[in-house]
């Protein structure tokens, strides 16, 4: 289970007695069995993002960090190896921009290496760094989004704020705290009433496997709720806000994020429920606009939809709900326009979903 000191969570690291090797929870096997999964080789780090063994946008992007570091490992030409690894990182999952990001990072800084450079200690240092940076950007979202929850705290004279989030956006998705759970996490360790709304999420059910999961494991109160309900319980005043996360967020402010996030917002503007995204800054693709036109959007196997799988008597299985032959599509992630979303919550501060509210924040980005 999680460690008793939260500070102390981590969804990656190298194994403290063989530095060739990176440890990851897998992801596949929770909530039934808390398992470490072991990558050895860069290759190990491709099928660990592409199967999901690790998933959410900031945690794909640290595997992908440290899976250019096990490249460097593995040749006697480390550059050319860890190029090859990057090409094969870049395909595994298109719509998080966080693995571009820090696959661009690692690659800028061999490139900015000198010749002779240990190119092991190099990436080795890179991807700390972004796990490092990945938990205090969290910290800081999680300062951030705390103020949201005291003012409705105290606008509800202390009773429960009810926070409803979709996906898994927890401290299983980043390196710790998460994105959209950091205020909640922050707001119960302050000693505020929280109780979150966790939609099921299919098909891959990111929220009852994972964000109820880390919820109960930080005691926080929690409902799971199937994904259709979350419209009913805003019309019923029994959502206060909604926090999600957000896989890639345009310059614009339209933010892709696992499928079923848009209709959520829909729900929430025709309910008059603040809608907001918890968003790192290594999650902006400042080089696109206009979200539902230009960011691309996964598309995932079949069986996700047609299959269900489960425990019972302590045993896995799958069972198949769908016809043998019946047609699926299976679009991972969808984009909510930035006219529907309340604000974004950054480690910086929070900000309109614009172009404006983002530079306001991030200055630095005009040009870029
Ligand atoms: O397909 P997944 O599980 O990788 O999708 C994850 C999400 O959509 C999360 O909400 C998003 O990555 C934000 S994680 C901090």
């Amino acid at each position: 289970m999680l460690p008793d000191n939260a500070e102390d969570f981590r969804t990656i690291w190298l194994c403290t007695d063989d530095e060739s090797v990176v440890q990851v929870i897998d992801q596949r096997l929770l909530p039934h069995d808390y398992c470490i999964h072991e990558l050895r080789s860069w290759q190990d780090g491709v099928v660990a993002i592409a199967d999901m063994c690790v998933r959410g946008a900031p945690l794909i992007g640290a595997t992908a960090a440290w899976s250019l570091y096990l490249a460097s490992l593995q040749t006697s030409d480390p550059e050319a190896e860890i190029h090859t690894a990057a090409i094969a990182l870049q395909q595994t999952r298109p719509t998080a921009i966080n693995l571009r990001w820090a696959i661009k990072r690692v690659l800028t800084a061999i490139s900015a290496a000198s010749s002779g450079e240990d190119l092991a200690a190099l990436t080795r240092l890179e991807a700390e760094n972004i796990c490092n940076e990945d938990v205090e950007i969290s910290r800081g979202i999680g300062e951030q989004g705390l103020r949201l929850i005291e003012e409705i705290a105290v606008e509800k004279n202390n009773a429960p704020v009810n926070i409803l989030t979709h996906c898994n956006a927890g401290s299983l998705a980043a390196v710790n705290w998460g994105t959209a759970t950091a205020p909640i996490y922050f707001a119960h360790q302050k000693g505020i009433d929280v109780h979150v709304w966790v939609d099921e999420t299919r098909p891959r059910n990111q929220g009852s496997q994972l964000t109820a999961w880390e919820l109960a494991a930080n005691q926080v109160p929690h409902t799971l709720i199937v994904d259709n309900a979350g419209g009913h319980l805003m019309q019923h005043e029994m959502v206060d806000l909604v926090i999600t996360g957000t896989d890639r967020t345009t310059r614009c402010g339209d933010v892709a994020n696992k499928i079923g996030t848009y209709l959520k917002a829909l729900a929430a503007v025709d309910n008059n429920i603040p809608f907001y995204v918890a968003l790192p800054s290594t999650t902006i693709d400042w080089g696109r606009r206009d979200g539902i036109v230009e960011i691309p959007i996964e598309e995932r196997d079949p069986a996700e939809v047609t299959d269900i799988f489960g425990i019972r008597d302590g045993k896995k299985f799958c069972v198949r709900t769908a016809a043998i032959d019946t047609p699926v599509s299976n679009y991972a992630f969808d984009v909510t326009p930035a006219r529907l979303i309340t604000g974004l919550i950054t480690e910086r501060g929070i900000c309109d979903a614009s172009e404006g509210g983002l530079l306001s924040l991030f200055p630095e980005m005009r040009n870029e």
